[in-house]
């Protein structure tokens, strides 16, 4: 179990798609321990393996209320629902944030770190989480979700601040 670096844009990797896992060996075990230990020591509230360097459907979430992270396997979302506007970042874009639409909620199913199928409905930030992190396993970026470059702006964390995957602040609109 580790922390590890995080691959930042523009690297190669960012823009694969990740294979689905089919067994959960000991090697996706410890992908599933380095994904939660490197968010919890970035701040953040989700890193899909992509960001690690490794191409594999595997992602790490953890929403404020959470007392750790959630590793999700081969998470797909089967529905989605309405339109928010939200403020979003990326680890893997450090101090760049963007403006854009996200769904209000969505249904996702997948598989747990023990093989078990999961289906969960999951709104706000977590529905917004799922998305980034789903995105990335698929070589999707949040910036190719902001319609225009005055959307992106620059924000230097300061002293109190924590480096936020997928979220500052969220604005529901339609
Ligand atoms: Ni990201």
């Amino acid at each position: 179990m580790a922390k590890v670096p995080v691959l930042e844009y523009p690297h190669i990797i960012l823009r694969r798609k990740a294979k689905k896992v089919n067994k959960i060996d000991r090697s996706i075990q410890r992908l599933a321990d380095d994904l939660s230990d490197t968010l919890v020591a970035s701040g953040g509230v989700g890193l899909a393996a992509n960001q690690i360097g490794v191409l594999r459907r595997v992602i790490a979430i953890q929403i404020p209320e959470d007392p750790e992270p959630t590793i999700y396997i081969n998470p797909e979302i089967i529905h989605r629902e309405g339109k928010r506007e939200v403020h979003e970042g990326c680890l893997s874009f450090p101090n760049l944030y963007g403006i854009l639409n996200r769904s209000m909620w969505g249904k996702v199913k997948g598989m747990d770190r023990k093989s078990k199928i999961f289906r969960l409905r999951a709104e706000g930030l977590l529905a917004q989480a799922f998305e980034h992190e789903i995105d990335h396993l698929n070589g999707i970026l949040f910036i190719d979700h902001v319609a225009d470059h005055e959307n992106l702006y620059r924000h230097e964390p300061g002293p109190d601040s924590l480096g936020e995957e997928a979220v500052v602040t969220t604005n529901t609109s339609s």
